[in-house]
């Protein structure tokens, strides 16, 4: 089962999905260059570049494009918001990660936002993507601790550990089929 992954940076999610063999990756796309693409060229997937002119609607609608008949959207790091023609078009099959534990701190920033409120446990979130930002059902999660000296740097390695993880896990569940949702609860089979 074919999937696009959408990336707008260093990529290592999107290593971490290489790396684990999950599905086939039809294509990377990226909003703009980054580090991504090479990652994926180096691995013989085709890239593409759509840079976010013309508003979400014709972004969207050139995203879909590329997508063609692939099974899901797979975001990595991908750093704009899709629009609902991409929602309605894969249901329950666009997920994005999230370093924080969603509801909390979502959003640009998400570990210094929890550096800057204090907590002590912070993590990774993967969820389905709807129409509002960080926001879908949330599908899995691991907790990271923040250690004493920890700065955004260092804590975001550390969840980005996990992300590594995470990702490869959720995402062969959604290929297989094994993750159905009900209201905002995802159950796993
Ligand atoms: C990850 O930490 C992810 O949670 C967030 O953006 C970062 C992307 O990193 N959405 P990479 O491009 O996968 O290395």
């Amino acid at each position: 089962m074919a999937y696009v992954v959408l990336v707008s940076g260093a990529g290592s999610n999107l290593e971490a999905l290489i790396e684990a063999d999950v599905g086939k990756i039809s294509s990377v796309v990226a909003d703009g260059e980054c580090p991504a693409l090479a990652k994926a060229e180096a691995v013989g997937i085709s890239t593409r570049v759509i840079p976010y002119r013309g508003g979400r609607a014709s972004f969207t609608r050139e995203i879909l494009d590329v997508a063609g008949d692939a099974e899901a959207l797979v975001l990595a790091g991908f750093m704009r918001i899709l629009g609902k023609e991409a929602i309605a078009r894969f249901p329950n099959r666009i997920v994005n990660i999230h370093p924080s534990l969603l509801p909390s701190f979502p959003g640009l920033d998400a570990v210094a936002q929890a550096l800057a409120a204090g907590v002590k446990v912070t993590g990774a979130t993967v969820h389905f993507v709807d129409e509002l930002l960080d926001h879908g059902p949330i599908i899995a999660q691991k907790a990271v601790p923040v250690l004493p000296g920890d700065n955004a740097c260092s804590l975001h390695k550390r969840i980005q550990i996990e992300e590594h993880v995470l990702y490869p896990r959720v995402v062969e569940a959604l290929l297989a089929g094994r993750l159905s949702v009900e209201g905002r609860t995802v159950s796993w089979s």
